[in-house]
């Protein structure tokens, strides 16, 4: 082994997103591309000398000579050890935990999520820090100056290391040990949920479909839901992760999860349908015929969560992204605890989970997690959701029914225009932004504007302000529309339009959602103008 200091450029933009460092594969695989990302990161924290690190990916293509890159590299910079998941493969939620458990320094997952994999499509990086969450702003600020700077990467020359046996093996300096992906974390769900009571759920006939997508969560489902709970052979459908995802788009919504939600509307509907994305943080749920959208799976598990063991005393408070839902601050107030408000990314959650400010958090994108670990968690939520079924002993739609007679109904839908021109779509935001201040009192297509405002974020923990977080505008009669580009995209601008009706405490629950939606989107397209300024009103897909 020979350590080695490789000269290289500056590459341009190298920016992360919401989610860490999304890109074309073709793009990562260019010369020094990942190199010069993994080595700012290292300078980023002040260098990797004596720190252990965990490494993982979700197993799409260019996973492994990812991995390869990033175990030379940390060896070249003085790592100390690094703890790698067999194969190469973590889920995001379980290399949190590993991160967590081991007290590591950071780690780096190698995913971008629920974006489709191969040669020609996205690859992605992301830096955890040692509480297992993503990189704060602020640290990724520094990587992203760092890489505009770097003139050499560090490694060390050596033959590929065989990540196929679990065990640890030396190299120079430093230490890897391959674990088993799967074992810490699911000793972690053991430890959280009432195993007997979900083995008994399916004793007594309970049935469900857990859509693995093809994706990383493969492995986990088959070992929680199959081996561990009993369900029978078959629950875990697209088991086998796959590099290309099956050519599928690992996304765990309705119309990317098409195959699921067609069995959970026939006449031979499991009781429960249950989906997660790419790198396992991601999930959906689904009953007999009825969808649960994200923001009220987020609701109903904060206000059922006392019935698993770990949440039996109560949760500290409840968090989501802005343009979530309002449905998990009723359930907030009703409990008597603090509902916070944050800017779309799980990042922005970890402060207030470090705090023990919050227990439970949850975004509309299908991210819902707790104090377990520092990231969404889609295995998670499913055991969350069969801890509650198990005990409640009513089907999901009985649970959601008498959630919105207590609550209200939070009508909720996101559309998505993809690939959009970027100066177009950053025309039509500065366009809106600058029409903000004089909307109030106006009227859009018969719904007059109660506020409309640019979502800041004063973090209440360390005090940092996060600006331009997604236009907002509430309409009366408890009506909103939310305007945000997407920070995960890798192909031009991606406008996310979020719509919100309130039903009221005593008011119809039983309405289409695109209906009771109607007036809120006409007025949403009339203020932004979205026909003349990016040319379309037809989504590429509406969640
Ligand atoms: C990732 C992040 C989430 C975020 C989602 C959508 O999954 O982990 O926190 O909500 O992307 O982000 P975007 O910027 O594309 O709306
Ligand atoms: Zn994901």
């Amino acid at each position: 082994m020979k350590f080695k200091t490789v000269k290289t450029a500056p590459i341009e933009g190298q920016m992360p997103g919401t989610s860490g460092l999304r890109k074309k594969t073709r793009v990562f695989m260019e010369p020094n591309y990942l190199e010069n990302f993994i080595q700012a990161t290292f300078d980023a924290i002040g260098g990797g000398a004596g720190k252990t690190f965990v490494v993982g990916g979700d197993g799409r293509y260019f996973n492994k000579d990812a991995i390869q890159v990033i175990l030379k590299m940390a060896a070249g910079n003085g790592a100390t050890k690094v703890i790698v998941g067999q194969n190469g493969i973590l889920s995001t939620p379980a290399a949190s935990h590993l991160i967590r458990l081991n007290k590591a320094d950071g780690g780096f997952i190698l995913s971008a999520s629920h974006n489709p994999g191969g040669i020609d499509e996205d690859f992605g990086v992301k830096f955890n820090a040692a509480n297992g969450g993503p990189a704060s702003e602020a640290l990724t600020a520094k990587v992203f100056e760092a890489t505009t700077t770097i003139s050499a990467f560090e490694t060390i020359d050596t033959d590929d290391i065989d990540l196929s046996r679990i065990g640890t093996t030396s190299h120079g300096n430093m230490t890897i040990q391959v674990v088993d992906p799967v074992s810490d974390y699911q000793a972690l769900m053991e430890s959280l949920f009432d195993f007997d009571a979900i083995r008994a759920l399916f004793v007594s006939g309970f049935t469900m479909r857990f859509d693995a997508m093809h994706a990383v969560t493969g492995p986990y489902g088959t070992a929680i839901l199959e081996n561990a709970l009993g369900a029978p052979a078959g629950t875990v459908t697209n088991g086998i992760p796959l590099e290309d995802f099956g050519k599928g788009h690992p996304d765990p919504n309705p119309i990317w999860a098409k195959e699921l939600m067609d069995v959970m509307t026939s006449d031979n509907a499991p009781d429960l349908g249950a989906a997660s994305d790419g790198d396992g943080d991601r999930n959906m749920i689904v009953g007999r015929g009825a969808y649960v959208t994200p923001s009220d799976s987020l609701a109903i598990l904060a206000a059922n969560a006392h019935l698993a063991p770990a949440y039996a005393a109560g949760l500290a408070g409840i968090a989501r992204s802005m343009p979530t839902s309002a449905a998990g601050d009723r359930v907030a107030q009703k409990l008597g605890i603090q509902a916070f408000e944050t800017p779309t990314g799980w990042k922005f959650f970890g402060n207030l989970l470090d705090a023990d400010k919050v227990t439970i958090c949850g975004e509309e994108s299908a991210g819902t997690g707790s104090n377990h670990v520092r990231e969404k968690d889609g295995l998670w939520a499913v055991l969350l959701w069969l801890n509650i079924l198990a005990v409640r002993k009513q089907s999901v739609s009985e649970i959601v029914a008498d959630h919105w007679k207590t609550f209200g109904r939070d009508y909720y839908s996101r559309f998505d225009f993809e690939a959009v021109a970027s100066d177009k779509a950053n025309d039509m935001m500065q366009n809106l932004r600058g029409r903000l201040d004089g909307l109030t009192g106006k009227s859009f297509a018969g719904l007059t504007v109660v506020s409309a405002d640019e979502f800041s974020y004063l973090d209440p923990v360390d005090g940092s302000v996060s600006n331009n977080q997604g236009l907002r505008i509430t309409f009366e009669g408890d009506g909103r529309a939310v305007f945000r580009l997407s920070g995960t995209g890798t192909q031009g601008a991606t406008v996310r339009l979020y719509l919100g009706q309130y039903s009221g405490q005593n008011g119809d629950i039983n309405q289409d959602t695109q209906t009771a939606l109607q007036n809120v989107r006409d007025a949403a397209f009339e203020i932004s103008e979205m026909q003349a300024t990016i040319g379309r009103v037809d989504p590429d897909v509406i969640t």
